[in-house]
């Protein structure tokens, strides 16, 4: 249930959700906002964290309360990242590097989608901050290591490889949407008609934020003119054979962090650390890849138990307001990622808007913090939970 009021001021990622929905072309809005087949996973993480009860405790102190945590021997602000997520810069001109910004004035970290607008050179370019970078499994792996040099160049600490793409789940938005390709003459003209219902979008971001190209894959092609040259080089880059062994070979090229994203069973946890990752992500991609795939947040303490304190375990899927990190982190992450979150805010007022959802998730995690009587993120464990 909303309750937007008078609409002044967005307060909530849901009230970010709502603008994004106004401002964006139909075919990107849904894009962001869907998940695979029903949509049930999707659902189940949202569902995840409303079922979690937290315990309120009183009198004990909570004047300064302390958001910092400490990942990879780095200080951040808050136990918050933003997730990779692509095509940002189809949401607001030149996205990623405004998502960026606010990370980085924020003091957490931004992650970079391989499939971004933005390139790895024009981030680092934007701000000397460094930021995570993320790869998918692909096929040219001369390639990939291209793209690991890159971003080791621009002083990416942080590799987050994503494993939970093999093959594409598919989402029926898209497909009615006509995004996956695949129209006739009539699906192009429905989807000029959604652009041109949206004007402001076509100035402030198709034309004043050109290049609209994968910055990352320009020169594996070279030729391409448009997304979909691209998106066919990526649709055929999926490397579905890829295998645990394979992943040796990435933390053998790879002398940064290596966060494993897409992990949702406690096996795989453990292979995970088998293959030397210094954190995972629990996460079922926001619920746009395996539907009927658990919530993150409901698998989240088999695996932590399993990963015994040998690598960093972050969450995502399904977070959209601080108390949800602060559940996530009382039940054993070690930080949470948004995606939706930030995505939607970017769309609604860039810059300021992801600047404004942190702080929003910041000041929620704070208040939780206080009125389950904990002041610092290290004290956050199972006691703040009821019947836990
Ligand atoms: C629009 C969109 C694009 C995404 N693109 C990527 C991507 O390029 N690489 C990746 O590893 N994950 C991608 N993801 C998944 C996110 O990194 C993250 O796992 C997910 O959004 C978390 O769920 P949430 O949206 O409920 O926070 C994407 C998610 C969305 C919503």
């Amino acid at each position: 249930m909303t309750h937007r009021g008078l609409g002044i001021s967005a307060i909530s990622t849901e009230d970010f959700r709502h603008i994004a929905r106004k401002k964006l072309p139909r075919q990107f809005f849904d894009y962001i906002d869907g998940g695979s087949y029903s949509e049930t996973t999707l659902r189940q993480n949202i569902n995840s964290f409303a079922q979690i009860e937290l315990r309120q405790r009183v009198l004990r102190d909570v004047s300064h309360i302390d958001t910092s945590t400490r990942i990879f021997n780095r200080n951040f602000d808050l136990p918050l990242v933003l997730a990779p997520v692509g095509l940002a810069g189809c949401y607001a001109r030149r996205g990623e590097v405004q998502a960026f910004l606010a990370a980085a004035k924020a003091n957490i970290p931004f992650t970079l989608s391989t499939v971004g607008i933005c390139s790895i050179e024009e981030l680092h370019r934007s701000d000397p901050t460094s930021f995570w970078f993320q790869l998918y499994v692909i096929r040219d792996r001369k390639y990939a290591l291209d793209l690991m040099q890159r971003a080791r160049a621009a002083g990416c600490d942080t590799l987050v490889f994503t494993v939970d793409l093999p093959v594409l789940g598919e989402r029926y938005r898209d497909k009615r949407n006509g995004l996956s390709g695949g129209t006739n003459w009539l699906g192009s003209f429905k989807r000029a008609v959604d652009f041109a219902r949206h004007p402001a979008w076509i100035w402030n971001v198709a034309i004043r934020g050109r290049p609209f190209t994968f910055g990352n894959l320009q020169q594996a092609v070279p030729n391409a003119n448009s997304l979909s040259d691209f998106k066919r080089w990526v649709d055929s880059q999926f490397d579905a054979s890829m295998t645990w062994k394979d992943l040796h070979w990435i933390r053998e090229n790879w002398s940064g962090n290596f966060v494993i994203k897409g992990i949702l069973d406690s096996e795989d946890a453990r292979k995970a650390v088998e293959a030397g990752a210094d954190g995972i992500v629990v996460s079922n991609h926001g619920g746009r890849q395996l539907d009927g795939a658990p919530a993150s947040l409901s698998v989240l303490p088999e695996i932590v138990d399993v990963i015994k304190g040998e690598c960093k375990v972050f969450l995502d899927s399904g977070v959209r307001s601080g108390l949800d990190i602060v559940k996530a982190i009382a039940l054993g992450a070690d930080g949470c990622m948004v995606g939706r979150a930030w995505a939607y805010a970017l769309a609604a007022a860039g810059e300021k808007g992801v600047a404004q959802v942190i702080k929003i998730l910041k000041d929620e995690i704070k208040v939780a913090m206080a009125l389950t009587g904990v002041s610092r993120i290290q004290d956050i464990d199972r006691r703040i939970l009821r019947n836990r």
